[in-house]
């Protein structure tokens, strides 16, 4: 390579745009699960580009389609027919509740879009021009566009950039209570992750699921899961909603489906796609034949039966670990969250979940802080025991390091 990390660094600090606080440290490869930097150093990588790179890196049955669709055909435009486009539809429909599918380019996009076609379907549905209503709740993130963020909870994201779209409601996630006091004849839509992730990742409970599915039915709205982070394989099930039992009339995907192409997905029913028509969404970059053939090859390794079997196992073995690390560091760990390949370490008051990250890089593990106070691990689905175990070694060290310097005792 012709640049050192410094001068990379140097360049960034001059022409990139400064929202993001970045370490210095510069990737130049992947494979498998581990990250290496330019100067040849290795890190396990528990954060798979946040929850996108499912099968890690260098994956064949990935890069072999990538290399036969890339000499075949890349991008001819949404205006005409292609192939792969049409048969990873025909998979994620075959695979969930939904009978059509917009593909797009991101999880922002996939959630703006979700929006527009429920306040579509809810107004010609009810004939009733005001109902527009969205509900959205706390700790949500759906994306950083105007609609996608006006249904987002953060104030830091927001308030900068206010006004944003009108007709949003709030509640307070996993409080039915609180949902049923906003959901009602104006309601187009409610808007939830099963399971959140950039609020700290948090679970929702079955009952909050069922109860909003009810409502949304008493009330005429569409019920949307935002699959974008905890769907496809993250939490052990192909989908999340599966494990509540509970089925949305839209769902959107995004972060893994392309296994690091950028990919988003609209999934809905037939009712919510009989309401539109030609003109009213679009997408230049969207569902290209290139992008659509390696997600497809990334579903189809994912929906594997011993492919989720493996998520599961080492999903739960992960928790074990972090679980009894936990135990190990009371004075360091409040709680542990998750579920799959998909948890949250919630940090004692004080402390930083920047420490911990910054300590990580020193030992080799990537991890990434989430919500306010949370260490997230999200490694690739192709992660094994082995890997978990080293990450937990690393953690150890970690908090050894951090609750010396922080004065606070292990055990
Ligand atoms: C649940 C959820 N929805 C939407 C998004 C936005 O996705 P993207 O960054 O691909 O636009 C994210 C990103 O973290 C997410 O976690």
């Amino acid at each position: 390579m012709d640049i050192t990390p410094r001068e990379v660094i140097e360049l960034e600090a001059r022409h990139i745009a400064p929202t993001y606080r970045r370490p210095p440290i510069v990737f130049e490869r992947g494979e498998g699960v581990w990250l290496y930097d330019a100067e040849g150093k290795a890190y396990l990588d528990f954060v798979a580009g946040i929850a996108v790179n499912a099968l890690g890196y260098g994956h064949p049955e990935m890069l072999a389609t990538l290399e036969a669709q890339a000499r075949r055909l890349i991008h001819v435009s949404n205006l005409y027919h292609t192939v792969p486009h049409v048969l990873l539809a025909r998979d994620l429909c075959e695979s969930s509740f939904a009978d059509r599918v917009f593909f797009c380019n991101s999880g922002t996009e996939a959630n703006e879009g979700a929006l527009k076609f429920a306040r579509k379907w809810a107004r010609v549905r009810s004939g009733h021009e005001e109902k527009y209503e969205i509900v959205a709740f706390s700790r949500a993130f759906h994306g950083r566009s105007m609609g996608a963020l006006a249904v987002t909870a953060n104030e830091k994201y927001r308030t900068p950039f206010e006004p944003l779209v009108p007709g949003v409601r709030w509640a307070t996630f996993n409080d039915l209570e609180s949902a049923r006091r906003v959901i009602g004849p104006r309601t187009a839509a409610v808007i939830v992750e099963p399971v959140q992730g950039e609020g700290g990742v948090f679970p929702a409970t079955r009952e909050f699921l069922e109860g909003l599915r009810a409502l949304c039915d008493e009330h005429g709205a569409a019920l949307i899961f935002d699959e974008v982070q905890c769907g496809l394989g993250r939490t052990g099930t192909l989908w999340a909603y599966e494990q509540y039992g509970v089925a949305p009339d839209i769902m959107t995907l995004a972060k893994p489906l392309g296994g690091g192409l950028p990919i988003g997905a609209i999934l809905m029913t037939e009712e919510i796609a009989d309401v539109l028509a030609p003109g009213d969404h679009g997408s230049t970059f969207a569902a290209s034949p290139l992008v659509t053939a390696v997600a497809r090859t990334v579903f189809r390794t994912i929906c594997q039966p011993d492919f989720l079997d493996h998520v599961r196992r080492v999903g739960a073995y992960l928790g074990e670990r972090l679980h009894e690390l936990a135990r190990r560091f009371p004075a360091l760990v409040k709680e542990v969250r998750g579920l799959g390949l998909m948890w949250g370490l919630e940090l004692a008051d004080g402390l930083q979940p920047s420490d911990v990250v910054e300590a990580g890089y020193r030992h080799g593990l990537v991890v990434a802080p989430t919500g306010h106070n949370t260490v997230r691990l999200v490694p690739p689905l192709i992660v094994q025991a082995e890997h978990v175990d080293t990450a937990v070694a690393a953690l150890e060290a970690v908090f050894e390091h951090v609750g010396r310097a922080g004065g606070k005792s292990s055990a």
